[in-house]
């Protein structure tokens, strides 16, 4: 619960500061740059630290592929046989498989780490069920706006078990009460005294890293420090945000990005696009001079609370929808006026829109997006928006860069766009493949929502591109891609996305419905799908060994890959009402009355 905030305290804070800027601090200071730094690199590949990283990930990887496989056990398959070449060019033939969590504030959040929980080999019961063990294969994992916790959260975690992550992330705390929000703004002011933008990005990024990173200053320029990342014992997170600028279109007096604005990503070496170049992390901030240096180089603009909000920052759409009781600025993609309200939301939305107008005399397009000094162009600041403002709610975009060179993704949709019960319908994953076709990136292809809907792709797992004529490439350059959209299982997981507590009972309910829709409740609904996710996994890297599919993955393929044909798809006026498919007999009403948190 938020409420009018302790004023004179905040103003006390906010003059007591004309701070000397210290390395564990959340305001940017300035440092000399070193002398032969170029700020600006062309977005040409990865970085040289990025390939060098990976290729110290692939050692750890192949290890685990080999207890994976041995565990999986694909029945004719001959696994020595496979591990043997593999190993035989580990840079070359270990599969690059990387995990994107979409957009859907704390629900895709929460559902997200569940599904990371699942395929985590030290997570009990995950082994057994067979997708253990598909974590530690990782090199990649991808996330925005909510779906940046669950991605960011196990690096600075150094890669413990999920489980433990999550228990750690204390889900029954709510981290937006009155002292807590009046405790954000006190470090803000130090930022605005140094001189840069500040925004609500600033505010709400404090709180989701007081939940999802330990440490309150950490940068993302310092995880290359760290002793999981450093060992390699984890994936290389990629955080990404949309952009808007002064020609952007502009919905209800705010402007709103569209997918064809630059989008950055920031990773543990580098910011920026894959348009307009990158620049050192650790150097964000630093407008470069003509040389593409400077005698200043900001620092400490990368705080991982801020990096969080600055990929997390939708306020615009909460604002609207706070004042105008779901009239304006509904996300496109979600119905609010559907939704209940949720009345914690709006408190927090009047009372944060009070503290920048009165103290900061800020109007509310002024704090709903994070802007930072451009390096790609001096003229204009850099204006970062929420990704799932932009159409494409599934950060597919860092992992089909074709110098990432992925393998296969396993996408986790929880953008709760689907009316009235707020499932999923696929919009995001066809708009991902649009977006890829017309910009040439390597990609599956993508059916309509009518037919992911006349299907079930969007309550069952399922794979795209194993048949490489059925992506955009037509070759096995393009990735397989395995697509989880939230769905009940043992859950009734279509909860708002604005739930900001859950109690240890819901948060294992939620936990558990992602674990039962990642194994197919450990097989008893479908008896070949873990399998066939990981015959999914090492496809493309058995082409290059020089191998064949086996019988059981080619069967399997046939049953859960899409094989390019349409139907007539539902109908108009078809409604998504999916129920438990663990318990189909316990309905939603009857379910809720047991569950009155979980509306
Ligand atoms: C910062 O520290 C320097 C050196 O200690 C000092 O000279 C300067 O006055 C300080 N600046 C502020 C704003 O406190
Ligand atoms: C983090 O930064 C804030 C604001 O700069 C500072 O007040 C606080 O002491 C720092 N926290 C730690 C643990 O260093
Ligand atoms: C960028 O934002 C800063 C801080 O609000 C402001 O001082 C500066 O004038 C802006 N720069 C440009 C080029 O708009
Ligand atoms: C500015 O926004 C427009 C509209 O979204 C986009 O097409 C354009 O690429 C953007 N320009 C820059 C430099 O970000
Ligand atoms: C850029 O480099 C040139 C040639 O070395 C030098 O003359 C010029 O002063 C430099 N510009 C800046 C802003 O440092
Ligand atoms: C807000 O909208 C809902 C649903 O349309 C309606 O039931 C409610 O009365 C409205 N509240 C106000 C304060 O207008
Ligand atoms: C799918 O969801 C999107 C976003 O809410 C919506 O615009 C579209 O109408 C839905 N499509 C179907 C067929 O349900
Ligand atoms: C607040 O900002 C507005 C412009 O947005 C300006 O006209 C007004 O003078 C400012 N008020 C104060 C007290 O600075
Ligand atoms: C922050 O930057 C944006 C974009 O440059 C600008 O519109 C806004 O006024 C800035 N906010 C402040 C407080 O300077
Ligand atoms: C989709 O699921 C519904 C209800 O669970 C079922 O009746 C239908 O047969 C399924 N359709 C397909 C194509 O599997
Ligand atoms: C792809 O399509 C081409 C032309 O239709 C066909 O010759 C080829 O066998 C197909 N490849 C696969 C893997 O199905
Ligand atoms: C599957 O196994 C997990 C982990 O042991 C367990 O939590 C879950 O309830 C099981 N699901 C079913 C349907 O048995």
């Amino acid at each position: 619960m938020v409420s009018k905030i302790a004023l004179p305290v905040f103003l006390a804070a906010a003059t007591a500061l004309a701070s000397n800027s210290s390395t564990d601090s959340y305001a940017p200071y300035y440092v000399d740059c070193p002398e032969d730094i170029q700020l600006v690199r062309q977005p040409r590949s990865t970085s040289l630290a990025e390939s060098e990283w990976v290729h110290g990930r692939k050692a750890q990887i192949v290890e685990a592929l080999g207890r994976y496989l041995w565990n999986l056990d694909l029945g004719d398959f001959d696994t020595a046989e496979y591990m043997d070449r593999v190993l035989a060019n580990i840079d070359y033939n270990v599969p690059v498989i990387g995990w994107a969590n979409s957009g859907g504030g704390w629900r895709s959040a929460t559902t997200g780490v569940g599904g990371l929980q699942a395929i985590d080999e030290r997570t009990a019961g995950a082994r057994e069920a067979k997708v253990g063990g598909l974590f530690q294969m990782l090199t990649y994992i991808a996330g925005l706006s909510g779906g940046s916790w669950p991605v960011s959260s196990p690096t600075f975690h150094d890669y413990e078990p999920i489980g433990d992550m999550v228990a750690d992330w204390q889900l029954d705390v709510d981290r937006f009460t009155e002292d807590t929000v009046e405790g954000y703004f006190e470090v803000l002011v130090e930022k605005y005294e140094a001189g840069f933008n500040i925004s609500v990005a600033d505010m709400m990024g404090r709180g989701f890293a007081a939940q999802t990173i330990p440490g309150v200053n950490r940068t993302w320029s310092s995880i290359p420090e760290m002793p999981g990342f450093k060992s390699f014992s984890g994936p290389f997170p990629i955080l990404i945000a949309s952009s808007i600028n002064r020609s952007s279109p502009v919905e209800d007096g705010l402007y709103v990005p569209s997918w064809e604005a630059p989008w950055y990503e920031w990773n543990p070496f580098e910011f920026g696009s894959w348009k307009l170049g990158f620049v050192p992390t650790k150097y964000v901030g630093t407008v470069p001079n003509e040389n593409n240096t400077a005698e200043q180089c900001v620092v400490n603009l990368d705080q991982a609370s801020f990096v969080l909000g600055s990929v997390a920052s939708a306020w615009n759409y909460w604002y609207l929808e706070a004042v105008s009781n779901d009239t304006l600025g509904t996300f496109s993609k979600r119905n609010g006026a559907i939704q209940k309200r949720d009345s914690n939301v709006d408190e927090l939305v009047e009372l944060v829109d009070e503290v920048f107008s009165e103290f900061f005399n800020y109007t509310v397009s002024q704090i709903s997006n994070p802007s930072i000094p451009n390096a790609f162009n001096p003229d204009e600041n850099l204006t970062l928006a929420d990704g799932s403002e932009a159409g494409q709610s599934i950060p597919f975009l860092p992992l089909i860069q074709p110098d990432r060179k992925l393998d296969f993704i396993m996408a986790w949709d929880d953008d709760a766009d689907d009316e009235p019960y707020t499932w999923n319908n696929g919009t995001n994953i066809y708009d991902s493949y649009v977006f890829a076709k017309a910009h040439g990136l390597p990609f599956p292809e993508i059916p309509p929502v009518r037919e992911m809907l006349a299907r079930n792709y969007t309550i069952k797992p399922v794979l795209f591109g194993c048949d490489t004529n059925l992506t955009t490439t037509r070759d096995a350059t393009s990735p397989i891609v395995a697509y989880f959209a939230n769905a009940p299982y043992s859950w009734y997981s279509n909860f708002s996305w604005s739930t900001t507590t859950l109690s240890s009972a819901e948060a294992n309910g939620i936990m558990q419905n992602s674990f039962n829709l990642l194994t197919q409740g450990n097989g008893t609904l479908d008896s070949t799908w873990t399998e066939c996710l990981g015959c999914a996994a090492i496809d493309r890297s058995l082409a290059r060994v020089g191998m064949q599919r086996s019988q059981a993955c080619e069967q399997c393929f046939q049953e859960h890959c899409w094989d390019g044909t349409l139907t007539a798809g539902v109908s108009e006026d078809f409604v998504l009402d999916p129920s438990l498919a663990l318990d189909p007999s316990l309905g939603y009403a009857e379910w809720t009355e047991e569950h009155p948190d979980m509306e």
